[in-house]
Parts: C-alpha cells; structure tokens; sequence
C-alpha cells in the first residue's frame, strides 16, 4: 500500500504554485482558505479545499492541522553551517567599537574561524553541525543551503565539503553544497593576495573537480562562491575564480556588495550566478542587472543586524527593478549566528520594508530557486517533495509580527512528521 497522508483543515493553504516570483509578483502565496493537501511517498499529490478533498480521499491516514496555517519548509539559501567553536570575544570587541573588517584585518574573523576549523575532522565538523541542523529543523527550515570556507586549503576545505554531503545523508535537512575555497585570503598569505588567488584557481578548483569526479560523480555538482569584498578577494579577482569555477562546470554563487560597491552582482549577472548575496552596498547600476536577470537576489538581514548596522539591502529597489529576492540567515560564528528563518522573516518586514507576504515567498519558493531547487522544493504542488511545516497560528501575518519564538508546530520532512513543537 503506498504510504500516503492528508493534512486537512489547514486555515490558510500556502500554496506558493506557480515558480519564483520576480519584481511585484513577489507576495503571492496562492492560499487555499481551509485547504489541504495530499501527500504520497515523500511527495505532494494534490493540494485543494478541505471537504472536497476529504470527500475525495475518505480512507486515506490524516492529521488535521486544526485551523492552523500549513505552508512549504522554509529553505535557507546562504549557511556557514560548517564550523567549529564560536567567536563571542569577538562580539564583545565589536560591542566596544572594533568594526567587523577591522577585526579580519588584525587577523581575527574569519581567520580565527579557520584557525579552530582547518584540522578538525569530519566527525567533529558534523558533530558540531548536527545540533545547528536540528534547531533549524525546529523552526521550520527543510532545506539550506552549507558551505565550507574555513579551511582555506585544499585538503581542508574538501573536508568540510564532504561533511556537509554526508550530513546531507543523514536526512536531517537537506544541505545544498557550496565550495566557498575563497572565503577569506588564507593567514598565510594575508600579505599576498594574488599568489593565493592564483592558488585557488590553479589547485584547489582543479582539485575540487577532480575530487568530485572521483567521488560523487552522479551528483550535482557543488556551487562556488567567494567573498568579493575590499580586505577579501578584488572583483578581478572574483571573475577570475569565478569563470574558471564556470569553465570547469560548476555552478555559481557569489558574496558582493556586504560593505562595499565593487561590482560582484553585475559580475554575478555577467557570468549567470544563480544567486549574489548580501547586497547591501549595491549601486543602482548593478540593481538593474539584477532585474533584468535571472541571478537571485538572496538579502541576508541577519548580518547588518548582528553588526549592529543600519543599512540593509535595498530590497524594495530590487523589486522594483523586477529582481528575484530570496531571503537567507546567513549563520556563521562572525556576525549573524541565526538558526531561525522566522526570525528572518521578522528582520525582512521591518529592514528590508517587505510585506510578510513577499518575505515568506521570498523564504520558500524564491529561496528554492536561489538554490537552483525551484523545481522540486518551496511550494506546495504537485510533484514537488513534500516538506511542509504547520504554524500555531491561523494567519500567516504572525510569522513577521510576533519574533523571538517559535510559531512551527509541526515539520513533516519528505512525508514524515520529524517535529512536533508546542508552539508559542
Ligand atoms: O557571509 N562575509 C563573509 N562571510 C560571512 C561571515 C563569516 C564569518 O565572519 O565567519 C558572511 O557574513
Ligand atoms: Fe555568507
């Protein structure tokens, strides 16, 4: 008998049908009022009205989500996942007025990150991951996006790369692989970016190819991704990473605008990365590149929040340039430990000046594509992997109003009910 079940009596059915939304589509969560929706084998069947479908279906296993809101997990498309220990001294030195890039600059940061992360194994890379994994779960995330990028050395960063696939086997949540090999210049070479780019590009992709060709050949292969930033790795820098990345077959993701304007989402555009992330320097020349792309525009709120700072994406120019906004947590030890993509969502209403509504497609089916997963995750429809979470409320405005909890009750992960919350 094929192991099916009917969630009914949802008070809003958030759909999200129809692909990702660009520009003023942005906001349309395709709701069935007292919906439900039919699941079989790990996948959606049918999504419709409550008495129709259980009219229709009178014999099949069901959980009455009791006039509660039911919609796709969320994905978080941009996750450091990979870690070990934490930088709260850090925190507390930028309380005192040290900036974030000051602090890389002395050799902190990232480097200190890398420092803890680079000989770790990879039991204790997933051992460490694991409990993040689970508290994400927890809040409603069903799929993010795990890069590496404290290794900064070859050996080390495929490591990480193969402690995020094998936690991605541990069905948890499921983890898109990013190489982010160029997260940082290596300490080593702190003085000499140059030869460490050219170091990236002449082995560790190269390597990263090979390494994949040996192993997981059958797989899609991983994004790359850098942090073209001043203090980081140059826009020429960046292309040139990047379109040897794109020559080898990889696809692309890039780190652009976090604090200043050096052009990586035009770059991003240029090369087709499927997304170009923090943004929140972004001239308006290199909004409408976005706009007139395919490049999703993934907008990381934790990250100015965390800092402190005041200045956030410019999310209402990118909607208006009729980009497609995804929305990320960006969890790493630096700025933005956040687990929490409700928390997100809450941070988007009030920086990003988005409706709930757009914030939410912005966390699903926008978030899917940003991860080059439109087609099989972030909504609810037919065919698509049946990762659904129940809220502890009957109108989804409470996702943005009410933060600081948690309002998923329920994670069904490919058909398995994984979380049962009390909510709040
Ligand atoms: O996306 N900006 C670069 N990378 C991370 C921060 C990583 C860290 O500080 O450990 C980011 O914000
Ligand atoms: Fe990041």
């Amino acid at each position: 008998m094929e192991k099916r079940m009917l969630i009914h009596s949802a008070s809003q059915l958030l759909t999200l049908a129809g692909g990702p939304q660009r520009g003023s589509q942005l906001g349309n969560l395709g709701i069935i009022e007292n919906g439900a929706v039919l699941i079989q084998e790990g996948k959606i069947i049918q999504t419709g009205i409550t008495s129709e479908m259980l009219a229709k279906y009178p014999d099949e296993p069901r959980f009455d989500a009791r006039q509660r809101v039911v919609l796709p997990g969320f994905v978080d498309p941009h996750t450091h996942l990979i870690f070990i220990g934490n930088r709260a001294f850090e925190f507390e030195m930028r309380l005192e007025g040290k900036s974030y890039m000051e602090i890389m600059a002395a050799g902190g940061g990232i480097a200190n990150t890398v420092r803890a992360t680079r000989n770790a194994s990879i039991e204790e890379l997933k051992k460490e991951a694991r409990p993040r994994m689970v508290n994400m779960l927890a809040h409603g995330t069903t799929t993010a996006e795990a890069k590496t990028g404290y290794g900064l050395e070859a050996e080390s960063e495929l490591r990480q790369l193969q402690a995020i696939l094998e936690l991605n086997q541990e069905g948890v949540l499921d983890l898109v692989p990013t190489y982010l090999g160029a997260h940082a210049i290596a300490p080593e070479y702190k003085d000499d970016p140059e030869t460490f780019t050219q170091i990236v590009v002449n082995q560790f992709l190269p390597g990263l190819e090979h390494w994949w060709h040996i192993n997981n050949k059958n797989q899609a292969k991983p994004f790359v991704d850098i942090f073209c930033e001043t203090g980081a790795f140059s826009l020429a820098q960046s292309r040139l990473v990047l379109q040897t990345a794109k020559d080898l077959g990889f696809p692309l993701k890039i780190h652009a605008d976090e604090f200043d304007n050096l052009g990586g989402a035009s770059l991003a555009v240029e090369l087709g990365a499927v997304s170009a992330d923090h943004l929140v320097k972004t001239s308006q020349a290199d909004i409408n590149a976005l706009g007139q792309s395919n490049t999703v525009a993934v907008a990381l709120p934790p990250t100015p929040f965390g800092l402190g700072h005041h200045e956030y994406t410019p999310a209402k120019e990118i909607i208006k340039a009729n980009g497609i906004l995804a929305i990320a947590s960006d969890l790493n030890p630096g700025p933005a430990w956040c687990e929490n993509m409700q928390f997100v969502i809450a941070l988007s209403c009030r920086y990003l000046n988005i409706t709930v509504a757009q914030a939410i497609a912005a966390a699903t089916i926008n978030a899917a594509a940003a991860v080059g997963r439109a087609d099989q995750i972030g909504s609810l429809e037919y065919g698509k992997q049946a990762d659904v979470i129940i809220l502890s409320t009957d109108d989804y405005r409470n996702l943005g109003y009410k933060f600081g909890g948690n309002q998923v009750t329920a994670v069904f992960k490919r058909g398995n009910l994984v979380v049962q919350n009390n909510g709040n």
